[in-house]
């Protein structure tokens, strides 16, 4: 897949380590191997320091093996993969496909992403904006991040997939269970993309015994982590190792060709 430049729309083309387009401008390699294409105009800067070490730090146990296995059955070795919103490559760097590219804002991601895996080209840039040519990638990913439907369906070939891994209802309910004193399941939203239609939704679930002392790390990796009181936070430091459910919904869509 080429890569555009995000001033002028032409390919870029690589060296050790610049990118340039024939219109002169150029962009950084990062020394971890990431290629700088922000243009610095976006107060998002992604996932921080802290959330991304703990979230190595949980994934690195093993506990989600089976989800990336799961979702590697849908990919191809011939498939030119897009991996949106990327993070530390946790999944990307797993999949084996002709041509992978990671995209993330968080400069710390894709350091760790980039120097442990040389398979991927990790670019670090908006998931709004990506630079790449319409209708190029055979597969695009999204993992528990946000939808980029537009760019999503921009640069899906005619007849390409788009897979989309969220939580569902009952993920993580026993440690809801121990911090809030009124657990709740998951709200499950049905995403709706025009231009694409859903195919298939692939429910996968395991209970496993979660050491204590990845429980916090964990519990980082969740959207309420940050909306979660300090006194129920506390919480976690007591309990010991627990059985909680990872329950995800792996969506399949497929282009409309119309
Ligand atoms: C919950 S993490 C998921 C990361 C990875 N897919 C995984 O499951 O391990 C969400 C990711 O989205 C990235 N992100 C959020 N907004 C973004 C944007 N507008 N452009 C690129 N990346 C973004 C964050 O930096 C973070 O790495």
């Amino acid at each position: 897949m080429n890569i555009l430049c995000p001033v002028c729309k032409k390919i870029l083309n690589g060296s050790d380590k610049i990118y340039s387009c024939k219109n002169r401008h150029s962009f950084d390699i990062a020394k971890e191997g990431y290629l700088n294409l922000n243009l610095k105009n976006s107060q998002n800067t992604g996932d921080n320091t802290e959330m991304i070490r703990a979230r190595k730090a949980f994934l690195e146990k093993g506990y989600y093996d089976f989800l990336r296995q799961e979702i590697n059955k849908y990919i191809n070795e011939n498939d030119g993969l897009v991996d949106l919103a990327c993070g530390e490559g946790y999944y990307t760097s797993f999949f084996k496909a002709k041509d992978k590219i990671g995209i993330d804002l968080s400069k710390t991601g894709l350091r760790i992403a980039s120097k442990a895996d040389k398979t991927t080209t990790y670019l670090l840039c908006s998931i709004f904006h990506d630079p790449l040519q319409d209708k190029s990638a055979d597969v695009i990913l999204t993992i528990f991040a946000p939808i980029a439907k537009e760019e999503i369906v921009r640069i899906l070939k005619d007849d390409g997939i788009f897979i989309l891994v969220k939580p569902d209802k009952g993920h993580l309910y026993e440690l809801k269970e121990k911090i809030y004193e009124h657990p709740y399941y998951n709200e499950v939203e049905d995403i709706n993309i025009d231009g694409l239609t859903l195919c298939k939704e692939i429910p996968i679930s395991r209970k496993t015994l979660v050491k204590k002392e990845d429980l916090n790390n964990l519990f980082m990796m969740t959207p309420y982590y940050n909306t979660t009181s300090i006194n129920d936070k506390e919480k976690l430091k007591d309990l010991n190792d627990l059985s909680i459910s990872f329950s995800f919904l792996i969506d399949i869509y497929r282009k409309e060709v119309v």
